[in-house]
């Protein structure tokens, strides 16, 4: 594996993690990796060829040989699989929810593992997920959990899904990610939790801008990245 530096910016879904960033890794000129995206298009790969949610050898076998490509665009990163367009499908909640069935089985992470080791490059990696900091890159030099309370994270769900035009009611949003947290939180291999030497970051008050600035900070104190 390659020595160039990586944060790792791992919390649960909705904190804010992929705005950040995306944010951080523009601002430094890092890589990005958003491992969630993996999970999301081994779940989409699976629906697609048939395979169902408990076998769990195909499903790293689909892992394995996923097909896709990553185009960085200025505003967002698009996303092909199998040669196809699946930027926006992949972040429905219906594959959201598979997703989230296909990444608590051991030889999934495992098909998954090398494919994220290979995104670290120099000058830098910001590594966006679960298990960043806990199991795929334990030696990185900054390692952030990001949360925010399951409320606010319903709240920022539900403008999300406003500016696109979809209506969701509050109370089954909350529903969903505090079903989500749980299955993330409790499953045997990898849960989400902050790595021991990680810093936890509160997200409920603060805004995008400022916790950019924060991470920043926080790497031009350790001399990972220059004041800028
Ligand atoms: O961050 P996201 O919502 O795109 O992640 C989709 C699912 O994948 C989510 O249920 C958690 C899981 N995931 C994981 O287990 N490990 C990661 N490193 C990233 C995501």
């Amino acid at each position: 594996m390659s020595s160039a530096p990586v944060l790792t910016i791992d919390g649960p879904g909705g904190a804010g993690k992929g705005t950040i960033s995306r944010l951080v890794a523009e601002r430094l000129g890092w890589h990005l990796l958003d491992s969630g995206a993996l999970y999301r298009l081994t779940a989409l790969a699976a629906a697609k060829h048939e395979v169902p949610l408990d076998d769990e050898d195909r499903l790293a076998e689909v892992a394995r040989n996923l097909d896709v490509v990553f185009v960085a665009e200025p505003e967002s990163t698009r996303v092909l699989l199998e040669g196809e367009e699946a930027t926006t499908t992949i972040r429905t909640e219906q594959v959201g929810d598979a997703a989230s069935r296909v990444a608590a089985l051991p030889a999934v992470r495992q098909a998954l593992l090398q494919r994220q080791h290979d995104f670290r490059k120099p000058p830098g990696l910001v590594a966006d997920g679960r298990d960043m900091g806990t199991v795929v890159f334990t030696e990185a030099p900054l390692k952030i959990f990001l949360t925010a309370s399951a409320e606010e994270r319903a709240h920022r769900r539900q403008r999300q899904l406003q500016e696109a035009g979809v209506d969701a009611s509050l109370s089954s949003l909350l529903k969903e990610i505090q079903a989500r947290d749980a299955r993330d939180m409790q499953r045997s291999v990898a849960p989400l939790k902050p790595a021991d030497d990680a810093i936890t970051l509160d997200t409920t008050r603060l805004t995008i801008p400022e916790v950019v600035d924060r991470l920043t900070e926080l790497l031009t104190e350790r001399g990972l990245a220059s004041a800028t």
